[in-house]
């Protein structure tokens, strides 16, 4: 007979490792209590709800880390938390309160629920590397003796700076409240998580990891000395260090290390079908590979599963068949000097694709749109593949306004495009 174990609650659950996380735990045999902002959200209910095992063992709870004791419910009677849950907003307009507050606040607010609980033994909390390296100067190898230096962070503001300030203040604020207050917490440190997914929308570091790809350049300076572990590996530990009794403390879980320079080759040699930049002007070419030690992880007992290979071949194939990466962008570029738009659809275009940016940058969609247009033009004939312009309409929600002007500008390519075919 198959032992249920649980339950647990796993917070995040609709994000890209929470819904993971939530697919490993079921089918570990566990009871498992997944919390989301809005339960009502079929788009991110929907892909939890489908696991195999839900019918049985999953419930959804809603709870927000804005709201002090909204975990408590959902906390309430369970033997273990994930708590996985954190603001990713890197473009937030206001850092402090939209990204740092909810972030230490709610891990607190969590805390105080298992205390009050009184049942749960152990809490496992998703921290983020970016609580460990993020120094003016990188050292050649980290450990889980590092922490981030938070005044640099605010400081020089480089792309994601409140993300590493909110985690390492919300890490530090966890441990010092388990201290005082005997809960036993384990700290699990990823690195850039990268493989495939079951959440609708693009996750949040497969943007970075693909910005080879889509041309992202605003994410190259984090994948300049970047450490990588893949998704299905980094579930998996968060499962293994909550049932391992020896377990204790912070532990990296990380497999891969790297350079942008040599992703960049790696990323040319295996997906000849996208164009991968091969230099980085600010980027010194004979920088070194900053290494994230595992060794604590696996002197417990962990083994790594998945080669780098595995992380963006799964990645990619995720992508793709969700329709948020096109499925080559070789030779795709230009759309200003060969054509004259005229202000107006020029304008529609630059909106869309300002629309576009989250998902899929700027420079991708610019390029999609260049090679249809050229191929038309060029050739006299009708674009081969303007399907892949309509992977816009029904993935990404780009609500009303934007989708007319899509619309619009493809209603007048299609004048154009019959102008130069007749
Ligand atoms: N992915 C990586 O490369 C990586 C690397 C290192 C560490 N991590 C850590 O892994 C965890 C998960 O990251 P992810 O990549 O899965 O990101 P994600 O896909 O953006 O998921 C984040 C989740 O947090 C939830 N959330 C955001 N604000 C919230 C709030 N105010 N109250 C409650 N829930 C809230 C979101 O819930 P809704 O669905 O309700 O919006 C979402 O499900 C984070 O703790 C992150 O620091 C990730």
């Amino acid at each position: 007979m198959k032992v249920v174990k649980g339950p647990v609650v796993a917070t995040g659950a609709s994000g890209y490792v929470g819904s993971w996380l939530v697919m490993k735990l079921l089918e570990n045999g566990y009871t498992v209590r997944a919390t989301v902002r809005d339960p009502k959200d079929q788009g991110k209910t929907k892909p939890l709800l489908d696991l195999r095992g839900a019918d049985e063992r999953l419930t959804i709870w809603k709870a927000d880390l804005n709201d002090e004791g909204s975990f408590d419910n959902a906390i309430n009677g369970c033997t273990g938390v994930f708590h996985v849950a954190t603001p990713m907003d890197f473009e937030s307009k206001d850092p402090e309160n939209e990204v740092i507050k909810p972030t230490v606040n709610g891990v607190l607010s969590i805390m105080k629920s298992c205390k009050k609980a009184g049942t749960v033994k152990r809490v496992i909390f998703t921290s983020s590397a970016g609580t460990v390296n993020v120094q003016e100067e990188q050292m050649p190898e980290y450990d889980e003796d590092s922490w981030s230096d938070i005044d640099f962070c605010r400081r020089v503001k480089m792309t994601g700076w409140m993300y590493f300030v909110s985690k390492t203040l919300a890490e530090k604020a966890a441990w010092e409240f388990a201290k005082d207050n005997d809960i036993q917490l384990i700290s699990i440190i990823p690195t850039l998580v990268v493989g495939p997914f079951i959440t609708t929308s693009m996750p949040p570091s497969m943007i970075t990891a693909l910005s080879l790809i889509t041309g992202n350049d605003s994410h190259y300076s984090i994948l300049k000395q970047i450490q990588l572990v893949h998704l299905d590996d980094l579930c998996i530990a968060h499962i293994f260090l909550f049932e391992n009794q020896e377990a204790s403390g912070r532990y990296i879980c990380s497999s891969f290390d790297a350079t942008i320079w040599d992703l960049a080759r790696l990323m040319k040699d295996r997906y000849p079908q996208y164009a991968i930049p091969q230099e980085f002007e600010d980027i010194d070419e004979k920088i070194k590979p900053v290494r994230f030690s595992s060794k604590k992880l696996m002197d417990l007992g962990f083994n790594y599963q998945y080669t780098i290979e595995e992380m963006f071949d799964e990645g990619i194939r995720s992508c793709t068949e969700k329709k948020l990466l096109p499925i080559h962008t070789q030779e795709l570029f230009y759309i200003d000097d060969k054509i004259d738009l005229g202000g107006r659809k020029k304008n529609l275009i630059n909106e869309m694709m300002r629309g576009q940016s989250e998902q899929l940058s700027m420079y991708t969609v610019e390029k999609m749109f260049g090679e249809q247009i050229r191929s038309c033009t060029e050739s006299k004939l009708l674009p081969l593949q303007t399907q892949e312009l309509f992977y816009i309409n029904d993935k990404i929600d780009l609500g009303g306004s934007k989708m007319n002007s899509i619309k619009e500008m493809m209603r007048g390519q299609t004048e154009q495009l019959s102008t130069a075919f007749h």
